[in-house]
């Protein structure tokens, strides 16, 4: 079995377009492979959360990832700030990072542009971590997203460079796992572009069927189609798309024969489109009420989820002290 790492950020609440994207992916590779999914609360702290808030953050993301189906008995589910061999690891691979490659990342040159006034060395050394998180349990897989290939191109830089400079073949190099042509972009509701967190124009998992009818009758359409099979324009077409991964393959091809015909009436299919939407999302939401009520059924899924993670990043933490040269006396 390959191992498969994922980090999760602890910030904002999954919509649709992340269920269908990618936890859904996940939820397949967690029966094919030995995968560690966790949730990056290091990472979270480039942006100086209120204390308050932390906490809140991790077990909302934790709950709705478990709400979806990610199996903690089979997948090991943690926090990254329980395993603390990771910022062993990321401590020991910073000597072998050079801040001029850190410096010349996408991802910090966007950071640096969006919140000059805290530009700290945990955002430079953000790549670092990630290849710690991944390395540390020696992954060959690790599903992310295209925002993610550089950093996922530098954690084989680490490895590599690692494995050079003492001699070894001891970390292996992980590629980017994307899901080839499965990978499905849903769009938002607000006519273009895809679904976001923030840009307002998204469907949470967390959403009651009330908000998720209101949200969907706003969704912008046009006029209707003006003759007969005619194309439908980008904001119509949108709807289609999530109406052919949340509804029945009848009920979408009965409203593009309606679009085709001139007979369509978007009214009426957003009303079809937002409860073909809740039959997805409500039993996910109250699963998400369950769970969040439940500490401490959480509290034990991320202690076993730690103590496994433990387990493997102790092992290859001794390793590497080994490697370097450090012995006991
Ligand atoms: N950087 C990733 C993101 O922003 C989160 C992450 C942290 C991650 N560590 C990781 C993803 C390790 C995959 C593997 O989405």
């Amino acid at each position: 079995m390959e191992i498969v790492v994922s980090g999760i950020r602890s910030t904002g609440n999954l919509h649709l377009g992340n269920y269908f994207g990618a936890v859904r992916n996940f939820l397949k590779m967690q029966k094919e492979n030995h995968c560690f999914f966790f949730i990056a609360d290091y990472h979270a702290l480039t942006t100086h959360p209120k204390p308050d808030d932390l906490h809140g953050n991790i077990k909302q993301v934790l709950a709705e990832y478990l709400a979806c189906g990610i199996d903690p008995e089979i997948a090991s589910v943690f926090i990254q700030s329980d395993v603390p061999e990771v910022s062993e690891l990321y401590l020991l691979l910073n000597m072998n990072a050079y801040v001029g490659e850190l410096e010349r990342t996408t991802s910090f040159k966007e950071k640096i542009r969006q919140q000059p006034d805290n530009i700290n060395a945990g955002l430079l050394t953000y790549p670092v971590l990630m290849a710690a998180d991944i390395i540390i349990h020696k992954a060959t897989k690790v599903p992310v997203g295209k925002d993610q290939e550089q950093h996922l191109e530098m954690t084989r830089k680490f490895a590599r460079r690692f494995n050079t400079l003492y001699g070894v073949n001891y970390f292996p190099e992980p590629d980017a796992y994307n899901f080839g042509q499965q990978l499905i972009k849903i769009p938002g509701l607000d006519g273009s572009g895809k679904m976001g967190k923030s840009e307002g124009n998204g469907v949470f998992l967390a959403d009651t069927p009330a908000d998720i009818r209101k949200k969907v009758m706003r969704a912008v359409t046009d006029e209707g189609p003006s003759k007969p099979n005619q194309e439908p324009s980008e904001p119509v077409k949108n709807l289609f798309t999530i109406m052919d991964v949340v509804s029945d393959p009848s009920t979408t091809a009965y409203f593009r024969e309606k679009h085709a015909s001139c007979e369509v009436r978007y009214g009426e299919m957003k009303k079809q489109l937002a409860e073909d939407i809740i039959k997805v999302t409500e039993p996910i939401r109250l699963r998400i009420n369950d769970l969040l009520k439940d500490t401490h059924y959480l509290g034990g899924v991320v202690r076993h989820g730690a103590e496994k993670a433990r387990e493997s990043a102790s092992r290859t933490i001794k390793e590497v002290r080994s490697i370097i040269g450090y012995k006991p006396f």
